[in-house]
């Protein structure tokens, strides 16, 4: 629903998360690409000790704010028919986009802690459009989509729990507000947020309603977005490699758990391996390679599809299976990743 403020985290939470998974798809920038150079253990071991992060080294510096750019691309679904779709025929969706990001992540506030071979930080996410990765002539500014209207579905399905006096509030509030169940909005407004009609409506009147009425009602943020921007991804440890050049930037905790409590299986709430900017070296086609994604809130694996050739450096390159997408169904492990536990999405 609203977004939480307090977490400063981009783990989206409440029923927001799910409509707006539903109406706009991310493209998970999926390929890793690792060297493979063959060569001596000795040399191997070189190399490893110089991989190891430490303070004021030439890889923490390049850890620190990586020159490789990183792109955060963004496809949004145009409901086309959406009268017909409002009588319960099926929508037609025109696919739009990218709309592409590059983004900034430098890492902030960064502690070394030798004892458990890890370093802390928090880094802080910017993005700038970018016309050139961009579809032909899309611009996020004047393109607009019609899409389910958000605020009006999450506050007529919260309405359904509360006690009929309650509900009547609720009713009057859409009574005299006629929202429609689609609306058009620019690009822009729906990525990075624009304060939504009704939810300032409500939080209005809420004002003026009896004490034993409001205790039911929260006020609610009225900004919906699906990305904050220049926000921070949230209190990060990994390993540093020094005990075991293996775990190298592998996730130790974020934001202060080593496993999340959103979903509903143990396997669905590991974070796992890496957050996909940087692999361990050694890296062989066999390997299932590993990443915590904090934007989706979930970990997911990389395997190997071929072998390519990087500025004439010999590289594998890794996506995530088809299979990973599967449903629970096909996949039985996406069980887990059903519907989040709401009860649970407190941060
Ligand atoms: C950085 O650390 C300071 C002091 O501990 C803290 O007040 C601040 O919120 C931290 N910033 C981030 C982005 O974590
Ligand atoms: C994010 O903030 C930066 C710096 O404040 C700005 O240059 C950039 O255009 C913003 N991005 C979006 C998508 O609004
Ligand atoms: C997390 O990693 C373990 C191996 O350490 C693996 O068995 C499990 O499938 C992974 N979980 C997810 C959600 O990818
Ligand atoms: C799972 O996906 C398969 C293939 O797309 C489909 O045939 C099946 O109906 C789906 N199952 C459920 C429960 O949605
Ligand atoms: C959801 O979380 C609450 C609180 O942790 C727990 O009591 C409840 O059993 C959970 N429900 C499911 C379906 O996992």
């Amino acid at each position: 629903m609203a977004r939480d403020e307090s977490s400063g985290g981009s783990c989206i939470v409440g029923g927001k998360k799910i409509a707006v998974l539903f109406t706009i798809g991310i493209l998970l920038v999926a390929t890793g690409i690792t060297l493979y150079p063959v060569m001596d253990r000795v040399i191997q071991n070189k190399i490893n000790e110089k991989l190891v992060l430490k303070p004021n080294s030439e890889v923490s510096k390049q850890w620190k704010d990586p020159p490789v750019p990183i792109y955060l691309q963004f496809f949004i679904f145009d409901v086309v028919n959406p009268m017909e779709a409002k009588e319960g025929k099926r929508p037609f969706l025109a696919q739009k986009g990218p709309y592409s990001y590059r983004e900034h992540r430098p890492k902030q506030n960064i502690t070394w802690n030798s004892n458990t071979a890890s370093v802390t930080y928090n880094e802080q996410m910017s993005f700038v459009f970018d016309a050139e990765t961009s579809c032909d002539s899309c611009d996020p500014f004047t393109d607009t989509v019609t899409t389910v209207n958000i605020p009006l579905v999450t506050l007529a399905e919260a309405a359904k729990k509360l006690p009929a006096f309650v509900r009547a509030f609720i009713a009057a509030l859409f009574d005299g507000f006629k929202e429609k169940l689609f609306t058009k909005r620019r690009v822009q407004d729906l990525l990075w947020g624009y304060p939504d009609p009704l939810f300032m409506e409500y939080n209005n009147l809420r004002k003026d309603i009896p004490l034993f009425i409001r205790n039911f009602l929260p006020e609610i943020n009225p900004i919906i977005a699906l990305q904050q921007n220049n926000s921070y991804d949230g209190v990060t440890s990994v390993f540093t490699g020094e005990k075991d050049i293996s775990l190298l930037v592998e996730y130790l905790d974020w934001k202060g758990m080593m496993e999340l409590k959103v979903w509903n299986t143990r396997y669905a709430n590991m974070i796992n391996g890496t957050d996909g900017s940087q692999f361990a070296p050694g890296t062989s086609s066999d390997d299932t390679l590993y990443v915590f994604v904090t934007q989706l809130c979930r970990s997911l694996y990389l395997t190997h599809v071929s072998k390519i050739q990087v500025y004439g450096i010999d590289a594998l390159q890794f996506c995530v299976p088809a299979e990973a997408f599967k449903n629970a169904t096909l996949n039985p492990d996406n069980q887990g990743f059903a519907l989040p536990n709401v009860t649970r999405l407190e941060y």
